[in-house]
Parts: structure tokens; sequence; C-alpha cells
């Protein structure tokens, strides 16, 4: 039977009158959308529906309330009026609400992250079940694995493809980086990111969904490139994206992922925050530590939990290679700028072995400029930030490619001393400074303003105890002269000088 509280509100605008419709049509809805509600919006690629519910809570026009499913639980804040709501996450930084929709015959029909959602009255078996807290083990120092001892380079599926990558995509971006010379400029690893994940068989050993066929096979394509392969998975028990992951099963999955030739692990925080506190982060990595040096495979170790809890100062701890600093990066130059600098503190931690990761390259996914693209690849490579290019490799433009494989920019980055430069500003000009191991330094010269902007690099300022023999602009390819000790150069906007001062 239907009580006041479930009529559907179009049932109810037939039953009014106009005038008591003007006057209550907010108040209804606020009536209706209290409460906890369940949708199986998304159908994950192993073929599980992923269950989420929204509990929410209307006071006025302004809705609170949290949204739960497999991965998280996140507080979210958001409006109503009329039948038309919207939610945003509690601390994110969108820019628009990440759930919209109307309540239409008590249903809330819309939009998640863009994708359909209907979500009905949840009921008491609508549940989503969390796994039991298993303790952390205790702390020891997990032994260097000996790899990356410079900035690891490759390229990873999710800025472009997010969800879309499968083992075609993987084996034709693979040809691709072989004929367009991505791998000979040292674009090594092809990184699997989220969503390849299938379920687990009765022993426990976690498959790959119809998108992965057979993943050793795609791992020796990989190899037979001279390319290496990358996987990922999360500590919690699923990963970002709903999908299953390593929680309870990290030595399992250590070696599914040996036996399968994999080079290269990125293991992402994700819902492992619904189950361990921030104190549980340093053992919790180190148990993937220990489980991937236990298998005797090499595997590079790329830790991502976005720079929660001072991560530059214990993941070589845990056999960290590196671990990112930031949140996602997007193809925007705001976000590419924020990432760099928020990481600006972490420079002292960064060495051989051990990197500080700003994410993965935008460049070539069309929505900055030449410049600024420019300006993301010096940046990165200033500050000795793994080089993972995030665009189709297939078709890439001229101008993308004289980016990626730009030799001089790369050898910086790639530069054996393993320093990260730190920036200084004056005004809308940053200035980053990495030495480097034959004695010289980089030198980059960022205008972050929207007009051109005049530098004046002296020699002075570089602090270099011996006579300068040469002083290259890399991205222009040639040599610069010095005028009494001064370079002066006109700086276009969001673009970078770049150069690299070679002593005697
Ligand atoms: C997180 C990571 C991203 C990507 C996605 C995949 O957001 O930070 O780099 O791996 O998960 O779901």
């Amino acid at each position: 039977m239907q009580t006041a509280m479930t009529t559907p509100i179009t049932a109810r605008r037939l039953l009014c009158g106009v005038i008591v419709c003007l006057l209550g049509v907010t108040v209804l809805s606020a009536q209706e959308i209290n409460g906890r509600w369940a949708s199986t919006g998304k159908l994950l690629e192993n073929g599980e529906a992923q269950l989420r519910i929204l509990v929410l809570k209307q006071d006025g026009e302004k809705l609170s309330g949290s949204i739960e499913t497999l991965s998280d639980t996140h507080n979210v804040t958001g409006s109503v009026h009329g039948d038309h709501f919207e939610l945003w996450g509690v601390g994110w930084s969108d820019v628009k609400p990440f759930i919209t929709g109307e309540l239409t015959n008590n249903e809330l029909h819309g939009t998640v992250w863009g994708e359909p959602m209907v979500a009905r009255r949840a009921t008491a078996k609508d549940v989503i079940s969390h796994q039991a807290y298993i303790p952390p083990p205790a702390l020891h120092k997990v032994a260097y694995n000996g790899l990356a001892k410079t900035p690891p380079m490759g390229w990873n599926s999710w800025n472009l493809f997010a969800e879309k990558v499968d083992d075609q995509t993987v084996r034709t971006m693979a040809d691709a980086m072989v004929t367009s010379g991505m791998r000979d400029a040292g674009y090594i690893y092809i990184n699997i990111d989220d969503t390849w994940e299938g379920v687990r068989d009765a022993k426990g050993n976690l498959q790959t969904n119809h998108k992965f066929p057979d993943m050793k096979a795609l791992a020796d394509y990989v190899h037979s490139k001279g390319l290496k392969i990358g996987i990922y998975s999360s500590p919690g028990p699923r990963t970002c994206a709903g999908y299953p992951a390593s929680y309870g099963h990290e030595e399992q999955d250590a070696n599914t992922f040996a036996a399968w030739g994999i080079d290269y692990l990125k293991y992402d925080w994700c819902s492992a925050g619904s189950i361990y506190r921030e104190a549980d982060l340093q053992p919790i990595y180190q148990k993937m530590g220990d489980a991937l040096q236990a298998t005797g495979r090499p595997i590079v170790y790329s830790l991502c939990e976005y720079g929660f809890g001072s991560v530059e100062k214990w993941a070589p701890e845990v056999s960290g290679n590196l671990w990112r600093t930031t949140g996602d990066i997007s193809d925007k130059w705001e976000s590419m700028i924020e990432n760099i600098e928020k990481q600006a503190h972490t420079a002292p931690y960064a060495g051989p072995g051990h990197w500080n990761d700003p994410d993965m390259l935008e460049i070539g996914n069309g929505h900055m400029s030449g410049d600024e693209y420019r300006t993301h690849m010096s940046l990165w490579a200033l500050t000795a930030a793994p080089l993972l290019a995030g665009n189709d490799v297939r078709t890439m433009s001229d101008e993308t490619k004289s980016i990626l494989m730009n030799r001089e920019v790369i050898a910086i980055d790639q530069d054996a001393l393993g320093k990260q430069a730190s920036p200084t500003k004056n005004g809308n000009l940053e200035t980053w400074m990495k030495p480097l191991a034959d004695g010289g330094v980089a030198v980059g010269v960022v205008n972050l303003g929207s007009a051109p902007a005049t530098t004046k690099v002296t020699l002075k300022e570089l602090g270099l105890s011996k006579q300068v023999k040469s002083v290259r602009d890399v991205w222009a390819h040639k040599e610069v002269s010095f005028t009494k000790g001064v370079y002066t150069v006109q700086i276009p906007a969001h673009a970078t000088l770049m150069l690299r001062v070679s002593v005697d």
C-alpha cells in the first residue's frame, strides 16, 4: 500500500490543484527524497552489478547524506529544486555535480558521472557487505628491489581510455610504441590500469574479465616487442572503479601477476580507505612490497595513495619505486600546474630507485595548447617525474611526437643524479633548477601568466663552481649565448624556457 511518503510525485500532481502545487511542490519533494535509495546502475565488465546505496536528507532546498558502494562511502551535499536534484562529493573540487536526476514515480532517475542511474527505495535486503578488518603486519624494512634507477617511462591506459581499455587496445598501442619511436626514446612500460579484473575462481585466483581473454599471452606479445607490461590493483577489496582487488589475497595476486609475466604494479589505495586507517598505510603497502619480492620476479612497485600520510618519507622502506603525491591529473593547465606545485616539498625524497609521482602525462590529449604541453613535459623532466604517456600513441600529431620524444628533455628527466628541481617564484615567472650528473644544471622558467613575459637568466644565479662550456635551449634545439653573463628572452603565456647548462 502506498503511504503519503511514497505516493509518486506525478500522481500527486494529478491529484492536487494548481494553487496547492505552486505552494507545495518543493515541500512534497522534501518528503519524497529523504531516506535510503538503492541503485544497481553500473554493470561491471566482469558481470557484477555494482550496488550503490544513497542515504539522503533534505532540509529546504538543501540535501546532505552519503553514498556507499563496495569501494567506499562518501559524504555528499546537494540541492533539490522541484523534482530535480544534484549531488556533489564533500571535499571534491569538481566543477559539476557527479549525480543529477529527477524524482519520478518514487524513483530517482539520473546519471552518476554521466552514466545512467535508477535508484528505488532501499529495502532491508539492500545492504553492502563490507569485509572484516585484517590487522596489518608489523613494520620492517623491505629491501630495495634494484629497479627504476631512473624515473620509469612508458604508457598508461587510464587518462585516455579509462574503463574502455582492452587486449586489442594494448596490443595496438604496443605496436605503435615501436613504430612511433616511443620505445627507442625510452618509453618501455605498457601499463594496464583499472578495469581488467574479472572475478575470483574457486581457489581465490583473480581472473581477467572478457576484455582481457589471456593476460599471459598479452604479456608475451608486449615482451616480444621489446617492451614491459604493467598492471593495476588495490590493497582494498575493490579498485577505484569497483572491481575485485587484492584485500586478503596479496600474496596470491602477486604470484598471479608474476606468473603472467607482469613487470610493474600500480597499487591504488581506493576502497582500502573504508577498511584501514591512515596509520595502516605503511604496513599495508609493505605487505604487497614483500609479496612482490617473494615472487622472485623483478616488478616495479608504484604506490598510488595520492600523497596521504607523507608517503615520500616511508615509501622506499616498503620497496616503493614511485609514489603518487597528488590527486588525479586532468587534461587542463590548472590541474597540471596544481599537481606539480603540490609535490614541490617532496623534492628531497627523490633519487635513484625512488621517485615522486605527480601523475601521468596528458600530452596529446587535446585540451592544452602546444606551449602548455611543452611546459607539462618540461616540469615533469625537471622534477625527475615518471614519464607515463597517457595519449593515443597510434594517432599522435607531429607536435605531440616532438614533445614526448624530445631526447634532450628526456635526458634531463633521466639524468643519473636523480635530483628533483624546486621552484622559486618571481611574479608570474617560476624558475626550476635541476643539478645534473655532469656538474651542469637544467633550468626551466615557466610563464604562469596569460601574457608574454621577459626573463633574464643570469649565470651567477645558477651557482655553478666550474666554467660554463655551453648553454642549449632544449626546445629550440640550439645553443644560446649569454651577454655579460645574462640571457634575456621573452616567454609566451604558459610557455617554458628550458636550458641545459654544461660546464668544463
Ligand atoms: C584512481 C587513480 C587513477 C586511476 C583510477 C582507476 O583515481 O588515481 O590514476 O588509476 O583510480 O580507477
